[in-house]
């Protein structure tokens, strides 16, 4: 503290500002890395923060810029997207969600840290914690999915991931809880356009995620790019002073998205740079990214009163101390010293596989073929993705490099040797040119089983990747007829980063896999599920949706007056489609079957600071071993406003052998039961609940029983 209140106090202006500054290392707003103009601005002691530069010589040349020839010696902040993997990568978050386990979740991020703290890294932007709800927009990849439970979690377990137990350890990295927040709910899933969500909306599901990565003690936040109703969420002092610092208790750093703060103009909220740098600056945006409008505008904004020094030096402060908790300054250079502890990365490419086949979700089996028979002597592996490597890296690559992918068709040699496995592409992922139908057709004739590899491309989600149309893209859906029209054993295996509307495939495939984009080991995972090696056991984190016209699908909706009754026109449904999902939250075929019974909510009466205990028995019915996952959702089913007709509670995961028994419980606290009333603070009514366990989201699985809160 005293060393950052000297500091502040020896700064010029020019200096403080400097500290509010993240520039790019490469990109539109400073050129290429290392250019002069950036080791100046280091120098100079006006750029306190560089991102996307990584490599230890690299960060420890720009670092030692700052720390030897800038007047003050304040080391730099050195930040990068490291998403799912930083070398290593795993699968794509929404796929990694998948896993529905905390342990794994933070394993991977704790990975990622320290590969990432090696390369000189001491910020990530991640987790990214946005509830998405609706596939047209290309960012659900990178989020956990629809619901606002399982994103608190998985927020809390990567923020334990990435900052370790102590930030200022040489393989720990501040974490960035982004995007506070609704960025999922952007109007027709179009990316960066505008939002209007409810307080309620807000309160409910966009904002608890950012509770929980404070609790668990981010370092910093990102706001998102987007306006809700009409406030950009970078000048939005009610969630980001009012709710995230005054209420939450964040004390740490705010840093705005890149060229959030210029794009205020854009907004028209701002009619210059001077007025975009004061209103962020004064709704608590402590660093500007990459838009130097800080730079720029925030002088004449003190000369013209828009701002306070004051203000300006409680950002300052903010960033200087994540700095200090960094342990930037007592060694600058203690990222980037040491190579990882298991330097060849074994054992993170273990865990990536571990990962990778956690996160493959069986959507259909119509037909057993899978495991596939150990006796099968020939295979046709065709699609484009069937060789594709760069492909399974995802949407945010970070270090990773596409020369250590295990392709679809390396795992499956590697799975099989005694097997003659041949491919071919048939199709581009885009394009319309289909010359490689027939090639590919003919080598499925003389195949025993087609393993047809269908999807996107990693580019068709992510950031500014919204699509309308949810197919396979180009003339891949001519290749799947052609290719299933042949009437022999086909295993589907579809890699997105989204659910795509692709009933016709579902109803005539023998089997399809979501295998999204699973990292660098993903076709030895593949290849895991698909020959029994690994049972499959991920479960969808969203609702997946049978057309595109159903956007936005979830489970959590709120009852209608008019429910959806088949033969009911005056009924909440559309004419020309069901209104249920293709695959309900939570779904996930096994190898195993489970069966669950003599579910007990006990005691039937709960008062406020009491729990109710809730068990039930599951048999894995199956002939072999597997892993079954469990929903607790709630539904109150008469309160003051109306509430979702499910809420999840929590989520259970049981190995069974085959035909073993077990016992699950929980302990669901009754304060679980409260909801955000009509003044929008939290209540706890009394009153009759559900309970609901099931293995999704559909209540045709549900066992279920009542409980009453009592005052
Ligand atoms: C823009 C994205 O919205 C954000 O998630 C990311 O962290 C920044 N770019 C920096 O790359």
């Amino acid at each position: 503290m005293e060393r950052v209140e000297t500091l502040v106090a020896e700064m010029t202006l020019a200096e403080k500002i400097g500290q509010l500054n993240m520039v790019a290392s490469t990109g539109v707003v400073t050129g290429p890395s290392g250019s002069r103009a950036t080791h100046q601005g280091i120098r100079a002691g006006t750029i306190g923060g560089l991102f996307n530069l990584w490599g230890a010589d690299e960060v420890r040349a720009v670092q030692r810029i700052a720390v030897e020839e800038s007047r003050l010696g304040v080391p730099l902040l050195l930040g990068l997207d490291v998403i799912h993997g930083h070398r290593t990568i795993f699968p794509v978050p929404l796929a990694e969600a998948c896993a529905f386990d905390v342990g794994l979740w933070e394993r991977t991020a704790r990975a990622a840290a320290e590969e990432a703290a090696a390369d000189g890294i001491a910020m990530t932007f991640a987790p990214m914690i946005d509830v998405a709800r609706d596939p047209r927009w290309g960012r659900i990849v990178e989020s956990p999915g629809e619901d606002p439970w399982v994103a608190s979690e998985l927020a809390a377990a990567k923020t334990r991931g990435f900052q370790g137990g102590d930030l200022a350890a040489a393989d720990s990295v501040a974490a960035t809880a982004k995007h506070l927040c609704a960025y999922g709910a952007v109007t027709a899933g179009r990316e960066y356009a505008s939002v209007d969500v409810s307080e309620r909306t807000l309160r409910e599901i966009y904002l608890p995620p950012f509770s929980a990565a404070v609790a668990a003690g981010t370092a910093a936040i990102m706001p998102a790019f987007i306006d809700i109703a009409g406030v950009p969420m970078t000048i939005n002092p009610t969630l980001l002073k009012g709710w995230l610092r005054e209420r939450v208790g964040f004390d740490g750093v705010l840093i705005s998205d890149y060229n959030a703060v210029a794009e205020l103009i854009n907004h028209g909220v701002a009619a210059d740079s001077v007025e975009a740098a004061a209103l962020a600056l004064n709704a608590g945006v402590d660093i500007d990214m990459t838009s130097n409008t800080y730079t720029q505008g925030l002088p004449a904004a003190l000369d013209r009163g828009l701002v306070t020094m004051a203000d300006i030096e409680a950002s300052v402060r903010r960033v200087l101390r994540l700095k200090e908790r960094l342990g930037l300054f007592a060694d600058p250079y203690r990222r980037g010293s040491a190579a990882p502890d298991d330097r060849d990365g074994k054992s993170r490419r273990l865990l990536a596989r571990e990962a990778a086949r956690r996160a493959i979700v069986l959507l259909t089996h119509r037909c057993p073929i899978l495991p596939l028979s150990p006796n099968t002597r020939r295979i046709a592996v065709v699609g484009p993705l069937a060789t594709a490597r760069e492909e399974m890296l995802g949407s945010w690559a970070s270090a990773g490099r596409p020369a250590d992918v295990v392709s679809i068709l390396e795992g499956l040699k590697a799975a099989m040797p005694d097997c003659r496995i041949d491919d071919a592409r048939g199709v581009d992922i885009d394009g319309e040119d289909e010359r490689g139908v027939a090639v590919a057709i003919d080598l499925c004739a003389h195949a025993e089983i087609i393993v047809l590899c269908l999807g996107e491309s990693a580019a068709m989600s992510g950031e500014a990747a919204s699509r309308t149309n949810l197919g396979v893209p180009g003339r891949q859906r001519a290749l799947a007829e052609a290719v299933l029209g042949l009437g022999k054993p086909t295993v589907v295996l579809l890699s997105s980063g989204r659910p795509l509307a692709l009933s016709w495939l579902f109803e005539r495939a023998d089997a399809v896999l979501a295998t999204w984009f699973l990292g660098i080991e993903s076709g030895h995972a593949i290849a895991d599920v698909l020959t029994g090696k690994f049972n499959p056991s991920g479960r969808l984190p969203l609702s997946w949706l049978r057309s595109v016209g159903q956007a936005p699908i979830y489970f959590s909706q709120r009852p209608t007056g008019r429910p959806t009754t088949p033969g009911v026109h005056y009924s909440s449904s559309y004419l020309d489609m069901l209104s249920t999902p293709q695959f309900p939250f939570g779904h996930g075929l096994s190898y195993s079957r489970f069966v669950l019974s003599n579910l007990r909510c006990e005691p039937a009466v709960v008062k406020a600071g009491e729990e109710v205990q809730v068990s039930l028995e599951v048999r894995n019915d199956g002939p072999i071993g597997g892993e079954v996952t469990l929903f607790l959702f709630v539904r109150d089913l008469v309160a003051s406003v109306a509430r979702p007709v499910l809420e999840l509670k929590g989520v259970r995961k049981l190995t069974l052998g085959a035909d073993e028994n077990r016992q699950a419980t929980w302990r669901l606290p009754a304060q679980a039961l409260a909801f955000i009333g009509e003044n929008l603070e939290p209540v706890l009514e009394a009153g009759r609940f559900e309970i609901h366990v099931g293995q999704t989201a559909d209540p045709a699985g549900f066992l279920t029983g009542v409980i009453e809160l009592a005052t």
